[in-house]
């Protein structure tokens, strides 16, 4: 298993992929979010998602958490089919979600929300090592601990949810346009914080506008459209079809 190596997509089960989404189907309802997505994400790899407002990034990552059931098609973690099941058998399986938006408990503090997640992970008992590892990976949650989560900044919530997340050492990261709004420092930090996470073998899929910031992290990039891939390729394919089209003039010639 090559860390962070390009997976080819293959047919039939793969047990080393951190993640495989077959001919899934997905809505709310009777509204279809996604039709006939397949994705494979192999063990450590970093995998970009991108796609207009709408196109169903989200309700991809729902899936990909057990939030939201297919209709059609399966979802299958390290090598076990998880379609039907709930999403705490996601999370045990070693799947990690950040959200979109705000995610943290605006009237509970800082440690109230890092003791709640990991309390539900390492039980009583871990508590204390898990909050110094989430000091230790942001000081600055360190120095705030005491304050209402909701007076955090918006960067400052985005490294509670990274922690909160994180306590659980994750195989698969799903993050959800985590740096949407952060000042651009704060945009690097979080980059930092997900090519850390890569080097030390968590595969990830990342749900993001900055496709530049996405690019350098990624191996491949999925776009989607409506609902459904309209193309996956590398990274430095991705770069040269962008590079094309920001580089030709907006007249035609
Ligand atoms: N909870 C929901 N209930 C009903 N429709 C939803 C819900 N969440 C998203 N949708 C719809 O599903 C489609 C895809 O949304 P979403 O997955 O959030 O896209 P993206 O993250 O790419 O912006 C949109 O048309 C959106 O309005
Ligand atoms: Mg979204």
């Amino acid at each position: 298993m090559g860390l962070g190596g390009a997976a080819p997509a293959k047919n039939g089960a793969d047990v080393s992929a951190a993640l495989e989404l077959r001919r899934v189907y997905a809505g709310y309802g009777p509204f279809r979010a996604l039709f006939d997505v397949n994705l494979t994400i192999a063990a450590g790899e970093a995998v970009a998602l991108v796609g207009s407002n709408g196109a169903g990034k989200t309700s991809l990552a729902r899936v990909a958490s057990g939030l939201v059931t297919p209709s059609e098609g399966s979802v299958v973690v390290n090598g076990r089919d998880l379609t039907r099941a709930p999403a705490y058998r996601y999370a045990r399986a070693g799947v990690a979600h950040a959200p979109e938006g705000r995610s943290v408990f605006a009237t509970l503090t800082v440690e109230e929300n890092l003791e709640l997640s990991i309390h539900r992970i390492r039980g009583r008992k871990g508590l204390k090592a898990g909050l110094e590892q989430a000091y230790a990976l942001y000081p600055i949650l360190g120095e705030r601990r005491q304050q209402l989560a909701g007076t955090l900044s918006g960067g400052e919530q985005r490294m509670l949810t990274m922690a909160r997340v994180l306590v659980d050492a994750p195989r698969l990261l799903i993050a959800d346009e985590l740096s949407l709004g952060l000042a651009p420092l704060m945009v690097q930090h979080t980059y930092e914080a997900l090519q850390q996470l890569r080097q030390s073998g968590v595969a990830l899929l990342v749900i993001e506008q900055h496709v530049t910031h996405a690019l350098a992290l990624c191996d491949r990039v999925v776009i989607l459209d409506r609902g459904t891939p309209t193309w996956i390729g590398s990274s430095e394919q991705a770069r040269t079809r962008l590079q094309t089209v920001l580089h030709s003039p907006p007249t035609s010639n």
